[in-house]
């Protein structure tokens, strides 16, 4: 079912093809349990396998979590190295599964900018999950949303001063077309956990008409039936992606 301004009117809205996470409240779930923040991102990793398990059940095709942004590395550095080592173990130990499952795993963001073997293992999972189309899980690493908008505009920029694009040619879709994250359906849902309320450099030119539901559980605790409460909450709202009701025309 497409997403978007087809939907206008159609009342309340369908089931979100492309739902966005932030993953947040790891440290303060350690901290909880008088742990080190590590063990918090660990059990996050757990948390994540059971909400990419139940979505696709949920209706949902389309996942993009925030693992990592061009911010985390201000972290201490032993959280950042755990973080990375979360991320290997994570593509190492569930590769295959993901692979057999018919998951398309694309990872966006600063690759370049990551150690070697994680961008080993990033090029592992895009090579052997390249054709898969059950399901599509993109992570988000070393990425910021303002990066990548520049990126898209230098590339866009270049276009131009070759000849190969005209300015009067940029539309929001040909822009949208140079993100990292072009091909997706548009995001139709911004979930964030731990009852903190921003983007935080995330998808920012992707969220302009996402619903954005913010809980108040954190992210180690997340599940699938956390997931459908979102998903229940989406279905609640109304999407009119700046129009308004054939109704309340008529009435005025
Ligand atoms: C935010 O919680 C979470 C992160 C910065 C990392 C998210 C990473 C994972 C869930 C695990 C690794 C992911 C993959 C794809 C294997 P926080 O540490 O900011 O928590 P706090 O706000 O309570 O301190």
């Amino acid at each position: 079912m497409p997403s978007g301004p087809d939907h206008i009117g159609t009342g309340t809205a369908p089931v979100p093809l492309h739902v966005a996470i932030i993953m947040d409240g790891n440290g303060r779930w350690a901290k909880a349990r008088r742990q080190i923040r590590t063990f918090g991102h660990k059990a996050g990793v757990d948390a994540l396998r059971k909400t990419i398990s139940a979505a696709p059940g949920l209706g949902v095709t389309h996942m993009t979590v925030f693992a990592f942004s061009t911010e985390n590395w201000r972290r201490p550095a032993t959280e950042v190295s755990d973080l990375m080592g979360l991320l290997k173990a994570f593509i190492r130990s569930d590769l295959d599964r993901l692979a057999r499952e018919g998951v398309c795993v694309r990872i966006i963001g600063d690759v370049a900018g990551l150690p070697a073997d994680i961008r080993e293992c990033v090029d592992e999972a895009h090579q052997r999950t390249r054709d898969n189309s059950h399901f599509f899980l993109q992570v988000a690493l070393n990425y910021g949303a303002q990066a990548d908008i520049l990126e898209a505009a230098k590339t866009f920029a270049l276009q131009v001063k070759s000849g190969e694009a005209a300015l009067d040619d940029l539309t929001p879709e040909r822009f949208g077309g140079l993100l990292s994250t072009s091909g997706l359906p548009p995001l139709d849902l911004l979930i964030r956990t731990s009852g903190e309320h921003r983007l935080s450099n995330f998808l920012l030119w992707e969220a302009a008409y996402a619903e954005f539901v913010f809980q108040d559980v954190l992210w180690p605790d997340y599940d699938g039936v956390s997931l459908k409460a979102a998903l229940d909450e989406f279905r609640r709202r109304e999407r009119r992606f700046g129009a308004v009701e054939a109704s309340d025309v008529a009435s005025a």
